[in-house]
């Protein structure tokens, strides 16, 4: 029989349910005051001032001193903008102009878009468009939030403004939007439309090879020019052709929340 609560007598749980018990209860993670130091915010002090006045909050939920993080994984945020986790972090938003290559060194000797951007520190391009793709492309050092952009798993929009040969029929359409059979399988549901004959707007999350070519091409109208106009949340009217701009901290934020894992995002006050 189970040994019972000298208090209420109610049967005292296993031993072992008892020690995963006190193993959950014990502080895991880094202090949020070492973490917010590490990125930056000043000493451990200052931070520390910043947690007790209310500034601070992980996951959405206002800190407590003393709390514990997850750097890796937790949302830590200062009046509201997203924590770094490394310090030295950039975040640039290229208007990527036809003819320039996609990758960090070509091996033709052909510009790359790191071309266009400060070689300091170093970048690499967040995911890739086609040589004679235009259009808006992020570049950072934060291999965690490219890694999680590019993930099909997050299924980050990534919208396109498409110029193809001939007017595309409703039934063409919809083929976009339910799916076409491509020789790497069929494409996931897209969002498709025609704001002018010939002009389409698509938005997909998938980030396959050459994949809004291929789907044009299925559909029997060539794409004659494309152009990406939003990738997540993350867009630019203004932004001309060759120039980048560092993310704004909002922007920062929105992408951060858009790749954030499901059961981390949260609905933030109004
Ligand atoms: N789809 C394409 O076909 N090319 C790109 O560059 C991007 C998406």
């Amino acid at each position: 029989m189970a040994p019972s609560r000298p208090e209420d007598g109610t049967p005292e749980p296993p031993l072992w349910e008892q020690w995963a018990e006190q193993r959950r209860q014990l502080p895991t993670g880094e202090r949020l005051q070492k973490v917010l130091a590490a990125t930056g915010w000043g000493s451990r002090r200052v931070c520390e001032d910043l947690i007790a006045a209310g500034r601070v909050t992980v996951n959405g939920e206002l800190a407590e001193l003393g709390r514990r993080v997850d750097a890796e994984h937790d949302l830590i945020e200062v009046d509201g903008a997203p924590v770094g986790v490394k310090p030295g972090l950039v975040y640039y938003l290229l208007n990527k102009p036809s003819g320039v290559v996609t990758t960090a060194k070509d091996t033709h000797g052909r510009k790359t878009v790191v071309d266009l951007v400060p070689n300091e520190p170093r970048v690499f391009p967040v995911g890739r468009l086609d040589v004679e793709t235009e259009g808006l492309l992020l570049l950072t050092n934060d291999g965690d939030l490219a890694h999680r952009i590019t993930h099909p798993s997050h299924g980050v929009e990534k919208e396109y403004l498409v110029h193809v040969r001939g007017r595309v029929t409703p039934g063409e359409l919809r083929r976009l939007r339910d799916g076409v059979d491509l020789d790497d399988g069929r494409t996931a549901p897209a969002a498709a439309s025609q704001p002018s004959p010939g002009v389409l707007r698509l938005t997909i999350h998938e980030g396959r090879n050459r994949q809004v070519r291929r789907m044009c091409d299925a559909i029997g109208h060539p794409v004659l020019r494309l152009v990406r106009t939003r990738v997540g949340p993350i867009t630019d009217r203004n932004l001309r052709p060759s120039d980048w701009r560092e993310l704004s901290t909002a922007e920062r934020r929105a992408l951060t929340e858009a790749v954030a894992d499901p059961a981390r995002r949260y609905d933030r006050p109004t």
